[in-house]
C-alpha cells in the first residue's frame, strides 16, 4: 500500500510517500521561515496562500523522487487539525479532492498523533504502552500511550507551549524567528551558574506545565542586566536549563506514577540538543529507554502524516464525504 501524506497545519508544506513494504520512499518540505521572518512570527493568511502556491509542485516533486505516479497511490492522508484554519483547509481540500479524483480513500490525521508516531519511522521503536512527551510550537502534552489511538492525558501546558516559550524568549533576546534553534545555540555559550530561573509547577503535585512565567523572568533579567553578548547567552542558558529541568522532573514523576519506562519525545522542541541530553540522562538513571524522531522529522513534515494515515487506515478508519478541518482538537478525542 502506498500512501501520500500532506502536512499544511502551520508554516511548513510537507509532502511524503510511505510504502507499507518499502517504508518512506520520498519526502519533500518547503519551509516558510523566510516569508514570516520579517513579521517575527507566522502570519496565518500568508501561510495559507503560500501552501496554495507550493502544494501541487511539491506533490509532483515527491512523486518523482519516489519513482511513483498518481496511479500508484492507494490512499491520501492529510493533517485535519489542530493548526491554523486556513492552512489546514489547503491540505484538506487538496487531499480530499485528489483522493476523490483517483477513487482512493482519504484520511484526516491528527497533527499531534502524527508527531507522536514519528519515532516509529526509526529502527528501534517502543512497545505499547509507553509515555510520550510532545513538545511543539502550539502544544506541550505528556501522554500515556496505552495502545495505538488510545491516549490518556497525564499533563499539558496551562499557558504557553514549550516551543512558543522558546520563540518568545528568543525574540526578546533579539534572535530571529523561529527562535528555538537560535536560543539553543546561544545557550551553548552561556554560563549555567550566572542566573537561576524557576522550575515552574514542580513544587506541587501533578504533571501540568506552565512556561509563560519563564518568558517574563527572562524579560525582567534582560531589563535589569547589561545587554552584552555574554549576558544574553547566560540568560538563554538559564532559560534552557529551567525548561529542560522541568521536563526531566515531570517525566520522572510520570514514570514513577505509571511504572512505564519507555519515553517517546517528539515535536519541534524534541530537536533541542539540551533537552535530548537531559532526557537521555533521566532514562539512563531509571534504566529506561528514550526514543526520538530523526532530526528532520522532529519539526513538521509530511512523513509523519503519511505514516499516521497508514496506521489509521490499517485500523479501519473511514471518512464520510463531508469533511472538516479542526483548528482545535484534543488528542484524547481520538
Ligand atoms: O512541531 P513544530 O515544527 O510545529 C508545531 O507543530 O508547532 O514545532 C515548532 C517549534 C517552534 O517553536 C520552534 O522554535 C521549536 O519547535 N524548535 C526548537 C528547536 N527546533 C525547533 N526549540 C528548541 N530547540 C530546537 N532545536
Ligand atoms: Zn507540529
Amino acid at each position: 500500500m502506498r500512501i501520500l501524506g500532506i502536512e499544511t497545519s502551520c508554516d511548513e508544506t510537507g509532502i511524503a510517500i510511505y510504502d507499507s513494504e518499502a517504508g518512506l520512499i520520498g519526502h519533500s518540505l518547503f519551509s516558510q521561515i523566510d516569508l514570516h521572518t520579517a513579521y517575527g512570527g507566522v502570519v496565518p493568511e500568508l501561510a495559507s496562500r503560500d501552501h496554495v502556491r507550493r502544494i501541487l509542485p511539491l506533490i509532483q516533486e515527491t512523486l518523482d523522487k519516489s519513482g511513483s505516479t498518481l496511479s500508484d497511490l492507494d490512499a491520501i492522508a492529510y493533517t485535519a487539525g489542530p493548526g491554523l484554519m486556513g492552512a489546514l483547509l489547503v491540505g484538506t481540500a487538496v487531499g480530499r479532492s485528489l483522493a476523490y479524483s483517483l477513487s482512493i480513500p482519504a484520511v484526516g490525521v491528527h497533527h499531534m498523533e502524527a508527531h507522536l508516531l514519528a519515532p516509529m519511522l526509526e529502527e528501534s521503536v517502543p512497545d505499547y504502552p509507553f509515555l510520550a512527551l510532545l513538545v511543539s510550537g502550539g502544544h506541550t502534552l505528556l501522554v500515556k500511550v496505552v495502545d495505538f489511538g488510545v491516549y490518556e492525558m497525564l499533563g499539558e501546558s496551562v499557558d504557553d507551549a514549550a516551543g512558543e516559550a522558546f520563540d518568545k524568549t528568543a525574540k526578546l533576546l533579539g534572535l530571529p524567528y523561529p527562535g528555538g534553534p537560535h536560543l539553543s545555540a546561544l545557550a551553548e555559550k552561556g554560563d549555567s551558574k550566572r542566573f537561576r530561573f524557576p522550575r515552574p509547577m514542580t513544587d506541587r503535585p501533578g504533571l501540568d506545565f506552565s512556561f509563560s512565567g519563564l518568558k517574563t523572568y527572562a524579560l525582567n533579567t534582560v531589563t535589569s542586566e547589561s545587554n552584552d553578548e555574554q549576558t544574553r547567552a547566560d540568560i538563554a542558558r538559564a532559560f534552557v536549563d529551567a525548561v529542560v529541568d522541568t521536563f526531566v522532573i515531570k517525566c520522572r514523576r510520570a514514570i514513577e506514577q505509571t511504572g512505564i519506562k519507555q519515553l517517546v519525545v517528539a515535536g519541534g522542541v524534541s530537536a533541542n540538543t539540551q533537552l535530548r541530553e537531559g532526557l537521555q540522562g533521566l532514562m539512563r538513571q531509571v534504566s529506561g529507554e528514550v526514543f526520538f524522531p530523526k532530526l528532520e522529522f522532529c519539526t513538521d513534515n509530511g512523513a509523519m502524516i503519511a505514516y499516521a494515515g497508514y496506521l489509521r487506515l490499517q485500523a479501519g478508519q473511514k471518512e464520510q464525504m463531508q469533511f472538516q478541518a479542526k483548528p482545535r482538537w484534543s488528542i484524547t478525542e481520538l
